[in-house]
């Protein structure tokens, strides 16, 4: 879960690689750094500790010489601590060879201990030194960066990208990959590396995708791409929608805040295109009918933010198209022998498209003849190519790593698939689903009136809450995955500890919990729509506040029950019970912004964490 950029061209490298590794900082920011050769044919390198700004200051404070090849690198630390030492790059061969790696190579003792016997040394903990130095050993052989790449490659275990360039081979940058995103950018006379598009999109939005096992050599005038025997590969094309400036904070306080307000937008552009004459048709699973008709059983794999959003998509997909549906942590899926075949439909969900466990858990699926779909936001990215099929939410780039305007593009797109097959199956009647079909095209202005009305008011309570210790969050039925996200957003950016529970769970244990002042959210359901499910709800908010809970109520405008036993209430606007945790969400996004704002903490950058969550 590192970023990594390379530039070959005629530009000087040092401003592209640091801009490309700003927007790439939100995949780790332990330590960065940079290599490029220089104009004398000689490789410079610099790497701090830190966040990218403490490498951009050493530049300013002591300039490097410029050079027009280039690596730069963004570190979420995995082998060795987040020093200088352990930053990357890492130089080999007498200093002339430099190399970047994101993932994590399982062998590296082994190789390590081969190369100590050899008489090399080393100056970190690292993984990626091993991988360095073994790649210099493997140049001295050949004189060739490919063919040592080759070499190389073929002796790793575990997950890498790497990159790397040599003094001596000037112009050309070679990267490899099993596992581990690396795409390329194409520009005019010039080329790119990067983690993934955001790394060179304002550059050039024309870009290629690597399979797995290839390597890619770039020089000015063009890109080659082999596999690890040498072969010639033939790589996919694809254009980079996104604008450069969609991952610019573009005058918002920070990108989660940007990306807050622009959950309105994600619902609406996810649901753009897919909807004709009232009904749910996904262009992108034309062809593919059998894939949906004849399965008998869903499992959907995600992790965080992204499992929240699988559990409340679970819902609406069992009941509108009678498929069981399971929902699993990919992490966990794997590793307990599942039973599943050729009926079964593994839907995948990712922000990222490069969650390792969730990468693994579809190449399982695969493995067992498992039918795979995935729901994901980034072209370009390594669970789509590895699935059947795939819906792409249309969210835009996500930055901050609080995931939030694609927790909501994620619902809509599974609501989406559920109409889509529920359509296909004949499960659903038409005049109901398009009952469906028009209270989630509702969702993006309802969204926006919470936005509008309630933002001021919660970010001002959330002040008022800025030294709570501990947060509750209650749901039912849709509710309850609602209540994990508020719980994991809380924890994640205002480091206060935060449990969410199924409302009806309370009485099993967590009651214990609830003492004089205890903060708990409660999401109450509509009493219009669900009458039932609201009293039950009304009776777990008087047994909490019996013992001393202070409640802060998220219901449907209108709803007065709750009034008497609600220390605060935060309204949203009716509707349809699957569609309510579509609303009832934002107000939780925003408690948890504000309260880590108002603890003066980086919301963007939540300490220990990266966006991109590439290693198991
Ligand atoms: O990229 P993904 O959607 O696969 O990421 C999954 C989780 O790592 C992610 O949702 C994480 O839980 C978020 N940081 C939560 O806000």
């Amino acid at each position: 879960m590192c970023g990594i950029v390379g530039y070959v061209g005629p530009r000087d490298s040092q401003a592209i690689l640091i801009s490309g590794l700003a927007r790439l900082e939100y995949r780790g920011y332990d330590s960065a750094g940079i290599a490029v050769i220089d104009a004398a044919g000689d490789l410079d390198m610099r790497k701090r500790a830190g966040k990218l700004q403490v490498l951009r200051d050493d530049l300013a404070a002591h300039p490097m010489p410029d050079g027009t090849t280039g690596i730069g690198h963004t570190r979420w630390a995995t082998h060795g601590g987040p020093t200088d030492a352990n930053a990357h790059p890492h130089l080999a061969d007498d200093d002339k060879l430099a190399v970047i790696h994101n993932g994590i190579i399982e062998n590296f003792s082994e190789l390590k201990a081969e190369l100590l016997s050899l008489g090399y040394t080393f100056r970190s903990e690292t993984d990626t030194e091993v991988a360095a130095v073994l790649l210099g050993h493997e140049y001295q052989a050949s004189g060739d960066l490919v063919a040592a790449f080759r070499a190389v490659a073929k002796r790793l275990e575990g997950a890498f990208t790497l990159l790397a360039m040599h003094q001596d081979q000037p112009g050309l940058v070679v990267g490899a990959r099993r596992n581990s995103p690396l795409v390329i950018g194409l520009g005019e006379g010039e080329n790119f590396l990067g983690s993934d598009v955001a790394a060179f999109v304002e550059h050039t939005r024309s870009a290629l995708a690597i399979g797995q096992d290839e390597i890619v050599a770039i020089t000015p005038e063009g890109v080659t791409v082999t596999d690890f025997a040498g072969e010639e590969v033939s790589v996919e094309p694809f254009e980079v929608v996104w604008d450069a400036s969609a991952a610019e904070k573009g005058g918002w306080s920070s990108f989660m805040a940007k990306e807050v307000s622009e959950e309105p937008d994600a619902v609406a552009n996810t649901i753009r295109g897919r909807v004709h004459d009232g009904q749910v048709v996904i262009p992108e699973l034309e062809g593919l009918d059998d894939l949906f008709t004849g399965i008998r059983r869903v499992i959907i794999v995600a992790c965080g933010t992204a499992a929240y959003a699988a559990q409340t998509g679970a819902y609406a997909i069992e009941q509108w198209t009678r498929v069981p549906v399971s929902v699993e942590l990919a992490h966990e899926f794997r590793y307990r022998d599942p039973v599943i075949g050729d009926d079964t439909l593994v839907v995948s969900i990712s922000q990222s498209g490069e969650t390792m466990d969730t990468l693994m858990a579809v190449k399982y699926a695969r493995e067992r003849g498992a039918r795979t779909l995935s729901i994901c936001n980034t072209q370009g990215a390594t669970i789509p190519r590895e699935s059947d099929a795939v819906i792409y939410t249309h969210a835009g780039p996500e930055v901050a790593v609080a995931s939030t305007k694609a927790f909501v593009a994620q619902i809509t797109a599974l609501y989406l698939f559920a109409l889509h097959v529920a359509r296909l199956r004949g499960s659903l009647p038409a005049v109901e689903a398009a009952d469906h079909v028009r209270e989630l095209e509702a969702v993006p202005a309802k969204i926006q009136r919470v936005l509008d009305e309630e933002q001021a008011h919660i970010e001002q309570f959330s002040r008022w809450m800025a030294d709570t210790q501990s947060v509750l969050f209650l749901g039912r039925h849709v509710g309850y995955p609602i209540a994990l996200e508020g719980a994991l957003k809380l924890k994640e950016i205002s480091y206060i500890h935060a449990e969410g529970f199924a409302a009806g769970e309370l009485k099993h244990g967590p009651i214990a919990l609830i003492e004089p002042g205890q903060p708990v959210f409660v999401l109450v359901p509509s009493p219009r729509e669900s009458a039932e499910l609201h009293k039950k709800v009304v009776s777990n908010i008087q047994e909490i506040r019996a013992r001393g809970a202070r409640v802060i109520a998220v219901a449907e405008e209108g709803d007065a029950a709750v009034l008497p036993f609600a220390d605060e209430v935060l309204r949203i606007p009716l509707a349809g019970p699957f569609f309510e945790p579509l609303l009832a969400v934002v107000p939780l996004h925003i408690f948890a912004m504000g309260l880590a704002t108002a603890k003066g903490l980086d919301v963007d950058q939540p300490r220990n964490l990266a966006k991109s969550v590439t290693v198991e």
